[in-house]
Order: structure tokens, then C-alpha cells, then sequence
């Protein structure tokens, strides 16, 4: 039995990495996906994928152009924000840039989509958001993640609000909190390490597991959240870290 049939789901960040596993995955589970991203020739790499897969370029820091995407698709039944960046530095290598483009894009761009998108829901009766917060966030801290964790700390924040509000509306909103990931972007900021090497095995042995996740096991995560499986389920901020806050 499908688990999304018929549903149409909006998946940002979806050229690359965990967006991508989810339209991948969402689409297998017979969804309709409208993979969102500025990264054209990742999205044009999507259709070789299957499934039902409609890709559109669009900047979510660009609210008119969220605005237009929004009256154009329609009402969706899942919006999936996982759209994001990654700051590395303490608080003193923060430089303005990188404090307003992390809020920017890990932020201001969920309101933009959530602000956007939820009245579509209303109508429609329900709807699920899943967000991509992180364990970096409200519920721990990592070496050098100060605009990073402060960002994502917010999209808890914001998560919950959401699901406060609209419960009665029938639409839940949750977070998912991932540990590291083995994503490209992981790759590219392990690539560029001292010791990549070294790197790679740090970060892979700070999950008690001993290795990072795969995109396509948060991927089922957004999936449960995505589907009426996870109908009680509603303002929770959903840690997947291979033990490491254990
Ligand atoms: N990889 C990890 O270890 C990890 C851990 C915890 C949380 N996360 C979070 O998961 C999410 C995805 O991470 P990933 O590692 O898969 O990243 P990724 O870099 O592989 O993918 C991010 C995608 O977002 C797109 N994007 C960037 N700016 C955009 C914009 N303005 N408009 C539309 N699309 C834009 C990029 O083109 C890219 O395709 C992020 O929010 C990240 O913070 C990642």
C-alpha cells in the first residue's frame, strides 16, 4: 500500500542530498512531488529518478517568487522545508554574511514557504510540514556551529508554533533533528578539511553507531511525518543521531 498516494508534496532543497532521497522516496510511495531548488541541472538529474516527479527552479529566499510558486501549484497536502546551510565558526568567527544569509536561508525561508502555503491547506482541510532542523539546535550544541545552531534552534521554535496554531485546522507541523548526515554538501565541507581523512572518521565515530546516516534513512523519516501514519504526531522535534544523544 503506497503510503502518499495522491498526495502533492513540496520538497525544498530537493537537487541534492536529504531532499533529493525524499522526493525520491516520496514519489516511490506514489506521490505527487514538486522538487524545488536553484540547482537546475540537479533538478534536471531528478528525472531520471521515476515516479512522479514535476521540478520547479526557485529561490526560496525570493518571497514574491514564493508567493507566485505557491498561487501557480495550487494547494499541497506536505511542504517539506529542507532547504539549508551549514556556518561553521564560534561566535567570533561569525561574520554579518554568514549570521544573515544562515537566517536567511535556514529561517526566513520556512516562513516564506510556511506563510505561502498553509492557507492552501486550510482550504483543503490538513496538511503536514516536516522541517529540517538538526541535534545542533535547541537541543545541544557542536564545536564551531554558533549561526548554524541558533538558526536551527529557530526552526524548532517556529515548528512548534505552527503546530500550536493550526492543530484545529488539521494541519501538524514537526522538526527533524538529525546528527551528521553523508550528504554532498558533508562531503564538500570534509573535502576541504586539513586532514579529510581524519575528518571523516570524527565525524563519522561521533554517532555511538560509528558512521554517519544516509540521506535516504532521514529521507523515511520525513516520510512517516509526511503520511497519515504519524496522524497524532504533531509539534515534536524528531532526533535521528545514531545514539549520540543517548
Ligand atoms: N548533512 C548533514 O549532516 C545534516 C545534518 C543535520 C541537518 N541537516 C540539514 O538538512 C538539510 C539538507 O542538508 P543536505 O546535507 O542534504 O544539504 P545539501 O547541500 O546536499 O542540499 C541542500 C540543497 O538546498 C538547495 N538550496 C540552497 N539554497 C537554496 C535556495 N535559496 N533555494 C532553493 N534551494 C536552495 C541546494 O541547491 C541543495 O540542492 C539542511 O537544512 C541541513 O541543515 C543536514
Amino acid at each position: 500500500m503506497a503510503r502518499l498516494a495522491r498526495k502533492i508534496c513540496a520538497i525544498t532543497g530537493a537537487a541534492s542530498g536529504i531532499g533529493r532521497a525524499a522526493a525520491v522516496l516520496f514519489a516511490k510511495e506514489r506521490a505527487r512531488v514538486i522538487a524545488v531548488d536553484v540547482d537546475a541541472a540537479g533538478l534536471e538529474s531528478l528525472d531520471a529518478e521515476g515516479g512522479e516527479i514535476a521540478t520547479r527552479r526557485l529561490d526560496v529566499l525570493d518571497r514574491d517568487a514564493v508567493q507566485a510558486f505557491a498561487q501557480q501549484n495550487g494547494p499541497v497536502d506536505v511542504l517539506f522545508n529542507c532547504a539549508g546551510k551549514v556556518s561553521t565558526g564560534s561566535v567570533l568567527d561569525c561574520s554579518l554574511d554568514d549570521w544573515r544569509s544562515s537566517l536567511d536561508l535556514n529561517v526566513t525561508a520556512i516562513f516564506y514557504l510556511t506563510q505561502a502555503l498553509v492557507p492552501g491547506m486550510v482550504a483543503k482541510g490538513g496538511g503536514s510540514i516536516v522541517n529540517m532542523a538538526s541535534v545542533i539546535s535547541s537541543l545541544g550544541a557542536a564545536p564551531d556551529r554558533f549561526a548554524y545552531g541558533a538558526t536551527k534552534a529557530a526552526v524548532i521554535g517556529m515548528t512548534k508554533s505552527v503546530a500550536r496554531d493550526f492543530a484545529g485546522e488539521g494541519i501538524r507541523c514537526n522538526a527533524i533533528c538529525p546528527s551528521a548526515v553523508d550528504t554532498p554538501s558533508m562531503r564538500a565541507r570534509i573535502d576541504v578539511m586539513e586532514d579529510p581523512e581524519a575528518a571523516y572518521e570524527l565525524f563519522s565515530k561521533r554517532q555511538p553507531v560509528g558512521r554517519m546516516a544516509r540521506p535516504e534513512e532521514i529521507a523515511e523519516m520525513a516520510l512517516y511525518l509526511a503520511s497519515d501514519a504519524s496522524a497524532f504526531v504533531t509539534g515534536s522535534a524528531m532526533v535521528i543521531d545514531g545514539g549520540t544523544w543517548a
